[in-house]
């Protein structure tokens, strides 16, 4: 099951996307929310930073591929869809990107 998708009532610049290194995670502010930001080719995606299972910063987690491990009790999340795939109860809430004249832009609902 794929974690839930906000749907965008209107997108937010947070980054140039040359900033958003693959790899790694890039955290990113949206008013008082840290988003988490990952880089895959050409593609951002971009998740809730907080970790649904206790709060670890995702955005900090070691990167393989599209998944990201959450430093606090190293459970596996796939950034693409928002799947944890140490256990299905905890997906990871993810928000749309657009990525336009070198800018990331993600979409909030607010
Ligand atoms: S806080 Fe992320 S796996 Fe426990």
């Amino acid at each position: 099951m794929a974690g839930p998708i906000v749907e965008a009532t209107r997108y937010v610049d947070v980054s140039d996307v040359e900033a958003v290194k693959e790899g790694e995670g890039t955290i990113v502010f949206v008013g008082v929310r840290r988003l988490a930001l990952f880089r895959v080719g050409d593609e951002v995606h971009c998740i809730e930073n907080r970790c649904p299972h206790a709060g670890g910063f995702l955005g900090l987690g070691r990167v393989e591929g599209c998944q990201v491990r959450c430093p606090r009790h190293d459970w596996a999340f796939d950034f693409t869809t928002g799947d944890c795939l140490s256990d299905p109860r905890y997906d990871v809430r993810r928000y749309p990107v657009r990525v336009e004249e070198g800018r990331v832009l993600v979409g909030v609902a607010e």
